[in-house]
């Protein structure tokens, strides 16, 4: 493995990255334990150190409790989304070196998207001031320093990252048997209210076993008399181990409605990423109309792999009502793969080859976009997306330079980015389906497509997912944060 790595090209030692595959990734520990050592060796990461502006003696109290506590241990805490700590200065000292190679080849904190592109809120990227530190004091014995220059314990909230949620609602526990493979669960959550109303926000809250990897939910919006009853049906179905299709799991899950039809489902309402909970607009921006009866539907419930214990999961969804309806509700449309518009060309890609797809959306109206999320499986190696306006300008969306299947955030603008009618959005992918994708499921490598929107990780899609608003004038100009980054 060491001289695989090593025999490569730099570039690659630079990029490597950890978390992807189960195979990959229990290997992982043991790896960067050889990287650590082949970082030594070569000249990967010198970019940019910084050394002139990094104090002579860094100490813990004083330089890295502080770059810690604003940038890893959001995750890195007890009940956190990482398997390990970094909160105290012995759990520091026990990842130093690990810390400072994570930084450095700028693995960690995780952030695919590449800053220089575009800017995101909530944004999590290391300064180079920042590398230098962590690696500073590593090199000199890694000090605890001065009690009295430690920062306060950040303050991380219970049971819900927003508040105090009006309602909530427990997600089936899922139990997972030791060792078990990484698996995609699509789960119903059903839901049963007095009466419609509003909410503010759907939070979703992984079970504290940190094994929850990403969630993407939708709500099935039932006509109160069109369904019966919310409750029956299974509530599970395993997308990989069960060869279910998409309607055969639907019918499963018990969700037409009694006469057979669809209900109205509503896109990406309950999203979670560790690190990234529910998103919070500005008043008068999002917010959701609920109905008396429906059903939280969370497909690719993605649960890492387990380790020595069974883990039974209780995740919840919080639910924070609104006494008035959504002023501007976000709409979403898509690209690619089920989307408004095709992959061109064909989302098929051969064994051995590098592939570029594209997937091109006009504009009818004026629009605002709030957030972006590109979309690829296993085989994804880069993606950009832009929009070309009509008098021939760029506006840039989002890059991610090195894809990265683990972390596929819903990217949030600092400010709405306005996209003129008649503009050309387009989302551009590159696929690696060689043995130099570390990630390829397949060994030797096969023939992948995106199978007509079959979500198993093995088949690919290529997916751009933009939530907008109709534009209304000075939308550029508010502010999407709310406070918190
Ligand atoms: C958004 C959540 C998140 C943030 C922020 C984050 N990490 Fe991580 N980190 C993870 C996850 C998840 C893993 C994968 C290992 C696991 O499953 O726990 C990981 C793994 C690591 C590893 C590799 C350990 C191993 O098992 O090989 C190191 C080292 C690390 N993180 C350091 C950091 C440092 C230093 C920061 C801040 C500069 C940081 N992380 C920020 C979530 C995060």
């Amino acid at each position: 493995m060491l001289k695989h790595l090593l025999g490569s090209k730099p570039e690659f030692r630079c990029s490597f990255f950890l978390f992807i595959l189960p195979a990959v990734r229990g290997a992982a520990v043991f790896v960067i334990a050889l990287l650590l050592v082949a970082s030594f060796i070569t000249s990967c990461g010198d970019e940019g150190r910084g050394e002139e502006s990094v104090p002579d003696m860094v100490t813990f109290t004083e330089h890295i409790a502080p770059v810690l506590y604003k940038n890893c241990t959001q995750c890195h805490r007890p009940g956190g989304s990482a398997h390990f700590s970094l909160l105290t200065y012995e759990d520091a000292r026990k990842y130093g070196a690990a810390n400072a190679y994570v930084a450095r080849n700028r693995i960690m904190p995780p952030w695919p998207a590449d800053p220089h592109y575009t800017e995101f809120l909530y944004q999590r990227v290391l300064s180079e001031h920042d590398i230098a530190v962590l690696q500073k004091w590593v090199d000199g014995g890694m000090p605890q320093g001065a009690d009295n220059k430690m920062p306060a314990l950040p303050d991380y909230p219970k049971g819900s990252e927003i508040g105090t949620p009006d309602m909530r609602i427990p997600v089936k526990p899922v139990t997972l048997a030791a060792n078990s493979p990484d698996r995609f669960l699509l789960v119903k959550v059903p839901f049963e209210l007095p009466q419609d109303t509003f909410a503010s926000l759907i939070e979703f809250m992984p079970g504290g076993s940190n094994v929850v990897h990403h969630v993407n939910g939708d709500m099935v919006k039932y006509v109160y008399e069109k369904k019966n009853n919310v409750f029956g049906g299974e509530y599970v179905v395993d997308m990989v181990a069960d060869t279910a299709t998409l309607v055969e799991a639907f019918n499963r899950l018990d969700l037409p409605n009694d006469d057979g039809s669809w209900p109205v489902l509503r896109k990406s309402v309950v999203n979670y990423l560790p690190g990234v909970f529910g998103q919070r607009y500005p008043e008068g921006i999002g917010g959701y109309h609920l109905p008396r009866k429906g059903v939280f539907l969370l497909n690719d419930m993605h649960y890492g792999f387990t380790q020595k214990n069974e883990i039974t999961d209780s995740s919840y969804i919080n639910i924070f009502f609104s006494p008035i309806p959504p002023d501007r509700p976000v709409m979403e449309f898509q690209l690619g793969t089920l989307g408004r518009v095709p992959v061109e060309p064909d989302l098929v890609i051969a064994a051995n080859t590098v592939k570029t797809v594209y997937s091109r959306y006009k504009t009818e109206e004026d629009i605002s976009i709030l957030t972006v999320n590109p979309h690829m499986h296993l085989l994804g190696k880069s993606f950009r997306g832009y929009a070309l306006k009509p008098d021939g300008d760029t506006i840039r969306l989002i890059s991610i330079p090195r894809w990265d299947f683990n972390w596929q955030y819903f990217y949030t603008f600092p400010h709405m980015v306005k996209i003129p009618a008649g503009s050309t959005i387009v989302a551009e992918g590159v696929y690696d389906n060689t043995n130099k994708n570390l990630n390829n499921p397949f060994s030797p490598p096969r023939e992948v497509s995106d199978r007509k929107g079959s979500m198993k990780a093995t088949d690919e899609m290529f997916q751009f997912i933009i939530s907008y608003l109709p534009y209304r004038d000075g939308d550029e100009h508010i502010s999407l944060s709310t406070g918190k980054d």
